[in-house]
């Protein structure tokens, strides 16, 4: 989708990346250009996501319900945050968007791919009265081995429904991250997580300046 004004990046990894401790800087150093910064997350980012979020994270469910929700919750969150920043001119950071329901409901709960692509479809469709499908300029890529992320997650806080799930689920995760990248190549930056956290953060800063989005 054209952006001419706004700019859309996501930021997906398996639980335990580390992903999201980078966000703060990410942001300081769009603010620093003087631009509006709208910071958010999936599932969440409106109220009525954000309870969705609840659910998904703590309610037992079957995949396809699970695939309702998380879309439900985007579409509410399109149309109610990130569109409407997109059109401002503001740079939208968002803390996973559906790269991760590929990777956790295609790949890691083994959901009909074709279904999740409809519904990506119907979801991300129609912005601003284009008929494109919308998608995030840039998707930082945080790839780890899923047997360091869960090192790292052990002894963290209570694990929510997927942080609980084994270390075979988080390998077809990784998995599906991984396909998603290949198939659109031009749109996601592997960033090494297995590194200290200056150098993650060196990585992504480099990735942003390389593309010119700065
Ligand atoms: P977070 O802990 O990184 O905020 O993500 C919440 C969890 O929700 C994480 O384990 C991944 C999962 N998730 C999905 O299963 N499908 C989705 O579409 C999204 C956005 C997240």
């Amino acid at each position: 989708m054209t952006q001419p004004e706004g700019l859309f990046i996501t930021l997906e990894g398996i639980d335990g990346a580390g992903k999201s401790s980078h966000i703060d800087a990410l942001e300081a150093l769009f603010r620093a250009t003087g631009r509006e910064v709208v910071r958010t997350r999936e599932p969440g980012g409106t109220p009525l996501a954000e309870t969705l979020r609840g659910l998904v994270l703590g309610e037992a469910m079957d995949p396809l319900t699970e695939s309702l929700l998380v879309f439900a919750a985007r579409r509410d969150h399109v149309l109610n945050v990130i569109a409407p920043a997109l059109a401002r001119g503001a740079v939208v950071l968002c803390d996973r968007f559906t790269d991760a329901t590929f990777a956790y409901q295609g790949a890691g709960r083994g959901f009909d791919l074709g279904v999740l692509g409809t519904l990506e479809a119907w979801v991300q469709g129609g912005q601003n009265g284009s008929a494109d499908v919308l998608q995030p300029a840039l998707t930082l890529w945080f790839d780890l081995a899923p047997e360091t992320a869960a090192e790292r997650l052990a002894g963290a806080r209570l694990p929510d429904r997927f942080e609980a799930q084994p270390v075979d689920f988080f390998r077809r995760v990784a998995e599906g991250y991984a396909r998603r990248a290949g198939a659109d190549a031009a749109r996601f930056e592997r960033i090494d997580a297995d590194a200290t956290r200056e150098n993650v953060w060196a990585q992504v800063d480099a990735a942003v300046r390389r593309r010119g989005l700065l």
